[in-house]
């Protein structure tokens, strides 16, 4: 199900619509919208907050019908916390609270109030744009392996307005850019492995080219890879019955002489840990460990149908890394596209392994920038947890232009340092490199080894091991680091 965003000038006594959105913070203080709702309704929304039915507190949601001297049927009243405390993690969390007590009720559309609600440092545009993306991410369903349990009722909630003046308009064009793509990297995600095959995915990013003019996608086979001396990708791949593909699209939005950004995301569309096996507890859970390449693809998608003004390649790696008798052993030395050998002491860092070619790879479009994404460590889980993306780069300006990108998107990601000091944790004396660094600094480790096949350019490493999904039964992708990725080519474009 989409939903179809827009903007409206009307006051919230006066649109007459199935339900308009309200906010009240804790402490009983009304927005504008609702000190106007309460005005025209005689002190409807007071006398509930005295009775104590509406409380304000961050996550409640109120409905009132059949408020007197209002045109609208419903007013959603949603709690927005201690005012103080309201910030924009928070305009974006009561969105969110919003958009789910809308889709529970039988209503096609809405007038959203709480774009009005001051939120420091933050404008209308960049309101309106949270507020979008914040909505579209409750909207947004898996549904395709299984009909949906609750019988869909009509009218369905499919249309959504902000209380903005027009100027805001820019915003919500973005918004649904940033929401396609933060969709298409959620739905891949979300797919079983049987189905998100590296082929499958590849055939995603020529449809993907298909239907968007001035897009060129280009997918290099097995044999490609073996000319081009690809042998740690060939590496992992060689245990699956599932052809490795190496995915490439380019975006040509500004004049042949800029150089390209490019983006490389990890495209394992199942990890078993290889040989290196992983215990089946949670082992599902690895189908997910090819968000960075769905990430990267939707981040492409966005700035596709934004045409912005820039360059990009996006290169993802898709293999499969499955144990069996062909599968590469633990010892193995394997030697990559880039003429150094890496010896392979754990076939479970495999995302590694893939994306050393890959980022060897693209630096024949002679990129600016480079920018990796990966699933790539639980050591990062377990330094960071789940809510903040690892980001390593020896570079201090690109690292702090992610950063940046990520708060305004509220995609973030937290810094650590790659200094050379860990680099002889990939000692080993069987190759130029290992694969493993010990037990100690597992997330950077990892970027270290892949700093080995970056030298001389600009790049960044983001791993999204944390933060690519929520972790459960119903636990779904969740479309990160596609915000972050295009708050940052926004901002390069503009
Ligand atoms: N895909 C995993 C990383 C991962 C683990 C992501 C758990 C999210 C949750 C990756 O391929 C992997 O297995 N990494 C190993 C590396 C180790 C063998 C050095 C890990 O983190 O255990
Ligand atoms: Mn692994
Ligand atoms: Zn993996």
């Amino acid at each position: 199900m989409t939903i179809q965003f827009s903007l409206s000038k009307q006051s919230p006594e006066s649109a007459a619509v199935p339900c308009i959105v309200v906010g009240v913070f804790e402490e009983g203080l009304l927005t504008a919208a609702a000190a106007r709702i309460d005005e025209k309704s005689a002190g409807a929304i007071k006398r509930l907050i005295v009775s104590g039915d509406v409380s304000g507190k961050l996550g409640s949601t109120n409905v009132l019908f059949a408020v007197t001297g209002v045109a609208a049927a419903r007013v959603l009243v949603v709690g927005l916390g201690e005012q103080k405390k309201f910030d924009a993690a928070r305009f974006k969390r009561t969105c969110g609270d919003a958009a789910r007590a809308l889709k529970s009720l039988p209503l096609d559309s809405a007038v959203s109030y709480l774009t009005e609600v001051e939120v420091s440092g933050a404008d209308t545009a960049w309101k309106v744009r949270a507020a979008a993306v914040a909505t579209d991410a409750q909207v947004y369903k898996y549904t395709a392996t299984f009909k949906p349990r609750e019988q869909s009722r009509t009218p369905e909630f499919v249309a959504l307005a902000f209380a903005a003046a027009d100027t805001a308009a820019a915003a919500l064009t973005e918004a649904a850019a940033i929401a396609a793509g933060v969709r298409f990297a959620r739905e891949l995600g979300n797919l079983p492995p049987n189905i998100c095959s590296p082929a499958y995915i590849a055939e995603q990013a020529q449809k993907l080219a298909a239907d968007h003019p001035g897009v060129a996608c280009e997918i290099l086979e097995e044999a490609d890879m073996r000319k081009l001396g690809m042998g740690a990708l060939l590496g992992v791949s060689q245990g699956s019955a599932f052809a490795p593909k190496l995915i490439v699209l380019q975006w040509r939005g500004a004049t042949e002489a800029d150089k390209p950004y490019a983006l490389v995301g990890k495209g394992i569309t199942f990890d078993t840990g290889g040989i290196s096996i992983k215990p089946s507890a949670g082992m599902e859970e690895m189908k997910f460990d090819m968000c960075g390449g769905a990430g990267v693809l939707g981040a492409f998608l966005a700035a596709v149908k934004l045409k912005l003004k820039l360059n990009l390649v996006c290169v993802v790696p898709a293999a499969e890394n499955m144990p069996g008798s062909k599968a590469q052993r633990p010892s193995d030395v394997v030697t990559t596209m880039s003429g150094q050998t890496v010896e392979v002491l754990n076939t479970d860092a495999e995302g590694r392994l893939i994306l050393c070619d890959a980022l060897t790879f693209v630096q024949k479009y002679n990129p600016q920038i480079i920018i990796d994404a990966a699933t790539l460590t639980g050591a990062c889980v377990v330094a960071l947890g789940k809510h903040a993306t690892g980001l390593m780069s020896k570079d201090d300006a690109l690292a702090n232009d992610l950063l940046a990108a990520g708060e305004t998107a509220l995609d973030r990601a937290w810094r650590l340092p790659l200094w050379d000091d860990y680099q002889s944790q990939l000692d080993t004396g069987y190759a130029d490199i290992a694969n493993i660094g010990g037990k100690y600094g597992g997330a950077i480790t990892a970027g270290c080894f892949l700093s080995r096949f970056t030298e001389g350019f600009r790049w960044a490493h983001l791993d999204i091991a944390g933060t690519a999904w929520e972790e459960g039964r119903k636990g779904s992708a969740t479309g990160r680091p596609v915000a972050m990725l295009v708050q940052y080519l926004l901002d390069r474009a503009n």
